[in-house]
Order: C-alpha cells, then structure tokens, then sequence
C-alpha cells in the first residue's frame, strides 16, 4: 500500500491542526491522551501508520508538558513504523534560550533540538525562530516558514501612507528590516536594555518616527511590556499611529491589560498559538494555509522557499 500523508495534533496545537488538515483536505488523525493517576502522559496515536509520512503538530510553549507531549508522540510514531516523521512546530519555545549570555545557564534551545532528533524527529517544520541560527542546533532539515507571508498582504490591505518599520530590540533588526526593503521604506531601532527577563530598564529609539505610521514588527509578545513600552515612546517622539505585527502571542502576565492600556492602534498577531481570550486591539491571521502548503510541498518534494514573499 502506499504511504499516505497523516496529520495528528498535541492537545496545546488542537485548534490550529483542525484547520491545517482541512487546508490539506485530509482529517485530523486522533490521538488519545491517557494519563496515569498522578498525571503522567500516554499520548495513544488510535489508526496504524505503518509506512506512513507523519505530521505531528505542537507549539512547545511553557509549560514542559507540550514539549514533552510532543516528544512522546513522536516515540509513538516511530515504534508505529511511521516512515518519515515531520514536528510541526509552530512557536518553538524555548528559544529564548539560545546561548550563553551569562554564567550557569542552560542553552534551551538547543537541548530541545536534541531531544526532538533524539526521540526520533527526521525533519522540523517551524515559523519565525528566535533566532534564525537555531536552525544550526538540528542536524536534521528544518524548513523555517515566515510571518512575512501573512503580514506583508495584510499591511498591504490596510493602505497606509507614511509607513516606518520599528524593530522594538536590537534583536528584531533583520525582522523589520525586511517589511522596510519589501515596502521601500525606512525602518528605526528601539534600544532596549533588560536587567532581568521580562522587565524592561530602559529604551530609546533611534531614527526619526515623525508624522509616521509606525509598524513594530517582533517575533514573540510575553507580558507587551517590550511593545507598550516601544508605542509610548513612539508616539511622543511624534508619530501618527503605531501598530504592531507579532507572529507568536505567548500573551502571558499583565499581556492583555498592557496591551488594552497602550498607545497601540491594534496588535495583529498569529495564531500559532491558542488565545486565552479576545482583545478589541487584537487581530488574529491564520497560518493553517501556509503550514497545509508546506506540508503539501515537503511530502512532493516542492520548494519551500517559493512560500517566501521576500525570496
Ligand atoms: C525578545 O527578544 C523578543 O523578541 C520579544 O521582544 C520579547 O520576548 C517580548 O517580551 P515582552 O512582551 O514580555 O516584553
């Protein structure tokens, strides 16, 4: 018989692989997540996929048990005799972490890449990293998908005039710079310094924002602090409008009230992950179109990167 595509989901990614497989026109295969009474996991894959090309959807956002949740499923597919197993990984938590910036600390990132390829992981599939060089951490292919497929017709739709690119750190450079060369626009830096994660000490921006219609661009949105922080200072350095594109709203403290409380015209975001709950200022765009075309184009052995807007 020949081996089939088959897509299957951790409980976290649930919502998002409903619509991924129906994008991809095949059901959702069902996995049973049974738990021993102290509430040790035994995700149970229910329809054979022996020869198979498997699919396993999960962000690993904190808590551990996605992670782990995932790990298990990808243990389960391989002992199945799946033939070609893909973690479909749309926010690779844990990424954060990727290098040792202080004494004593763990490179996170990487361990997880060891613990994927190690439970048996033949390829990755994920959105926006951190870090692009994560991909360096897996010695198996990662095929690194972009917001930008999603956000650029979106800002396009909106019709803006005087539009500036703001990258919110110095890490977001490469990020914004990529709507500004794709729109022929000029992009600014907010200088950010943190003492401690999630606490910010201080930001300035650098470049000019006047009479503009700023546009943050970030990979994650934790407590908004980062983004409250960098529309206030945007504004009172003069600009018209800031919004802000994230593709991975973790949203997790005070994100919902900062967001609310802030300067920001509305933050639009992916749903890589699950929203605790809706926000007037939040706006959701799907990636289960994008994520069913690369798996469409991983199983044919298409190009990934002809998904790219700026390749
Ligand atoms: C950090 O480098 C990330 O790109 C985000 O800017 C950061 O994680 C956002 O965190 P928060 O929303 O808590 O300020």
């Amino acid at each position: 018989m020949e081996s089939q595509v088959k897509i299957f989901s951790g409980t976290n990614s649930q919502y998002l692989a409903e619509n991924i497989a129906k994008s991809y026109g095949s059901p959702l295969g069902k996995v049973e997540v049974r738990r021993f009474n102290d509430g040790e996991m035994c995700p149970v894959i229910l329809e054979s996929i022996r020869g198979d090309y498997v699919f396993l959807i999960q962000s690993t956002i904190s808590p551990a048990d996605n992670i782990f949740e995932l790990l298990l499923l990808i243990d389960s597919a391989r002992r199945a005799s799946a033939e070609y197993i893909t973690a479909v990984i749309p926010y690779f938590g844990y990424a954060r972490q990727d290098r040792k910036d202080k004494p004593r600390v763990p490179i996170a990132s990487k361990m997880i890449a060891n613990l994927l390829v190690a439970a048996g992981a033949n390829r990755i599939m994920t959105m926006d990293l951190h870090a692009p060089q994560i991909q360096g951490f897996f010695d198996i292919p990662v095929d690194h998908l972009e917001s930008t497929t999603i956000f650029i017709p979106y800002i396009k739709s909106l019709d803006l005039h005087d539009l500036t690119f703001a990258a919110p750190d110095v890490g977001g450079v490469n990020r914004a710079r990529q709507f500004a060369i794709h729109f022929n626009k000029e992009m600014v830096i907010c200088d950010k310094y943190r003492k401690r994660p999630g606490e910010i000490s201080s930001m300035t921006v650098i470049g000019d924002v006047t009479n503009r219609n700023v546009v943050i661009c970030d990979d994650i949105i934790d407590t908004a602090g980062t983004l409250a922080n960098a529309a206030k200072l945007i504004m009172e350095k003069g600009a018209k409008s800031v919004r802000a594109l994230i593709t991975h709203p973790v949203l997790s403290g005070k994100a919902y009230e900062n967001i609310e409380n802030s300067m920001l015209a509305e933050v639009v975001v992916c749903d890589t992950l699950p929203l605790k709950k809706t926000s007037p200022k939040i706006k959701i765009l799907s990636v289960a179109d994008l994520f069913a075309t690369a798996i469409r184009n991983v199983h044919e052995h298409k190009s990934i990167t002809s998904l790219f807007i700026n390749n």
